[in-house]
């Protein structure tokens, strides 16, 4: 089902962030008859499957990642009716719904952990993980051992209740599930098949790295910081037990769906070679796997201490990372690609400008749609939505960020920590959809629960729908290339290569096939020259309106792009 041309080798995806989309009963969250009323949108845009996150009943401590009942919908998303019916229109419209599936952790107001706290010899204590605490001789009670979670605490929260610690490798509403415990896994293919049985297509499987830990529960060897505690992935990420839960999932769920997809966020410990584990397909139990390796290449993420004039792209490790990933997988794996998601700033801000927003926009969905991989674009990125303006702290709400704000104020000024989040926070890319000029961008008529980004009145579909030079408009017609014949098979089946590959400014790639592609994309805000040594047959795709060429030389402009078909060499 791997090798050759299954659905989603040749689909482009969309992420909704189901909160922020679109409020039809005007309570300031997005719905997912929201979703239902903006299908045929979608539709219009050219794409084929849509990634839903979290909508199960939730406390919303971690925007629905925090899991209270996964057989139900929260009911700020709506009712279980409609999600079956969202599924069913989305069918008859030919798009095709993948569902985010938390299998790491619940939330701690799951019945299952309310249980297991209270009674320690309840199976559903075995659903989770519970360590002694540490006594010192003086008889202070310390966490088992001196692991971070991926939030900026500790790992590790004591429960008056059970009087042990329990783990939580993110927000402590978030206790992690006990992988080996085998009526644990038995509960969580139950939830995959229920929602398989309802008509969902597949799977984006959130934190999928982490199920398995190291059961020795020993302390990490890294230097720890200040608060005693370090985060070190090797004690939850990508250990050999991972892979037999995985293969396990696959045989018992996914024995009756050989259709559906399943595509694993592994994050940045993973390397090509290693992804081969879990999506290699002849090793691999998951169809395609989420690395995080084309991410924060401006070097954002260690930027606390930086202006935005210190802030550039790297465009030489970019093109490597996308590279290294294709040429360590092709004809053994296939890949997701994209720009960003729900935890990222927004590409725009981050590898684009927004002094140049249209032109920028357009020049990085170009260079993304062409590449190895199946593309998914994020929800707002079709329009040149930006990172926001806030100028409170207390605007980010989200719990990793809060917790960051709390920990940084310690050393760095409240102006620093605003400047970081508006550079690096996943609220970035959480705000509201900007559908229109109307107050709240027209994406409810209540005050939203996060703020609209100040920028809609100018950046927003309605304005871009009738716009001919519009980001809109063009990502329409780039999707609409790469979907069509010939050139998806060149996509699809054709060899990748970067064409001048040490150009710190220029990101250009062949993919060569029958018919071939030459893809040029400037990524600077300034003009460089660029000369062209195939055979040009013709222009696909540009973002200005004429070529400056002399010669065998063009001159780029701003964030130009341009896709060419070049003859076959
Ligand atoms: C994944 C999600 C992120 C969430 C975390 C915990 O990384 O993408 O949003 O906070 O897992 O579920
Ligand atoms: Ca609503």
């Amino acid at each position: 089902m791997n090798e050759g041309r299954p659905w989603w080798k040749t689909a482009v995806g969309y992420q909704i962030y189901p909160r922020s989309f679109f409020d039809t009963n005007g309570d300031g969250i997005g719905d997912l008859k929201g979703i239902i009323q903006k299908l045929d949108y979608l539709k219009s845009l050219g794409i084929n499957v849509i990634w839903i996150g979290p909508f199960f009943k939730s406390p919303m401590d971690d925007g629905g990642y925090d899991v209270k009942d996964f057989l139900d919908v929260d009911p700020i998303f709506g009712k279980k009716e409609d999600a079956i019916e969202l599924i069913h229109e989305a069918h008859a419209r030919d798009i095709k719904v993948i569902m985010d599936l938390v299998l790491n952790h619940t939330s701690d107001e799951h019945p299952w952990f309310i249980e297991a706290r209270k009674n320690r010899y309840s199976k559903y204590h075995n659903y989770y993980i519970w360590k002694d605490p540490k006594v010192t001789p003086e008889g202070k009670v310390l966490a088992p051992t001196n692991w971070q979670g991926y939030f900026g605490e500790s790992a590790w929260t004591y429960d008056e209740t059970a009087k042990q610690f329990y783990l939580h490798i993110f927000s402590k509403k978030m206790p992690d599930l006990n992988w080996e415990y085998k009526p644990l896994r038995e509960a969580m293919y139950e939830v995959a098949r229920h929602w398989l049985a309802l008509g969902i297509d597949g799977f984006r499987m959130d934190a999928i790295a982490h199920l398995a830990k190291d059961l020795t529960f020993s302390d990490s060897l890294q230097p720890v910081g200040h608060r005693g505690i370090t985060l070190d992935p090797t004690k939850f990420s990508s250990l050999p037990r991972l892979f037999d839960y995985l293969h396990e999932f696959k045989e018992n769920v996914l024995k009756d769906y050989p259709h559906a997809v399943t595509i694993g966020e592994v994050g940045g410990n993973v390397s090509p070679e290693q992804s081969l584990d879990y999506a290699g397909y002849h090793r691999g139990p998951l169809n395609m796997v989420f690395n995080f390796d084309t991410c924060w290449e401006n070097g954002a993420f260690g930027s606390e201490h930086k202006s935005d004039l210190e802030i550039a792209t790297n465009v030489i490790n970019l093109k490597q990372n996308f590279m290294k990933w294709y040429e360590q997988t092709q004809g053994q794996a296939w890949l997701p690609l994209y720009w960003l998601n729900h935890d990222h700033p927004r590409v725009v801000s981050q590898y684009g400008s927004i002094l140049y927003r249209k032109a920028s926009a357009k020049m990085l969905i170009t260079t993304l749609l062409f590449l190895y991989g199946t593309p998914f674009l994020y929800n707002g990125e079709e329009i040149g939505m930006s990172n926001v303006d806030y100028e409170k702290l207390t605007q980010f709400k989200d719990v990793s960020a809060l917790n960051y704000a709390r920990e940084a104020s310690q050393r760095l000024d409240e102006a620093s920590i605003l400047r970081f989040l508006r550079r690096t926070s996943r609220v970035n890319a959480r705000t509201p959809f900007q559908w229109s000029s109307e107050p709240y961008a027209g994406f409810s008529t209540h005050e939203p629960y996060l703020a609209v980004n100040g920028n809609y009145p100018e950046v927003n579909l309605e304005n871009q729908r009738h716009d001919p030079d519009s980001i809109f408009r063009y990502y329409q017609k780039a999707i609409a290339l790469r979907q069509q014949e010939p050139w998806l098979s060149t996509v699809i089946e054709g060899t990748l290569e970067l064409v001048d590959p040490l150009n710190p400014d220029v990101f250009a790639y062949r993919h060569l096939h029958h018919r071939s592609l030459l893809v040029i994309s400037n990524f600077r805000a300034y003009e460089t020259a660029f000369v062209i040594k195939d055979i040009v047959l013709g222009t696909l795709l540009h973002n200005y309106p004429q070529l400056v060429k002399k010669g065998l030389t063009l001159t780029l402009r701003a964030f130009e792009t341009i896709v060419f078909e070049i003859e076959t060499p």
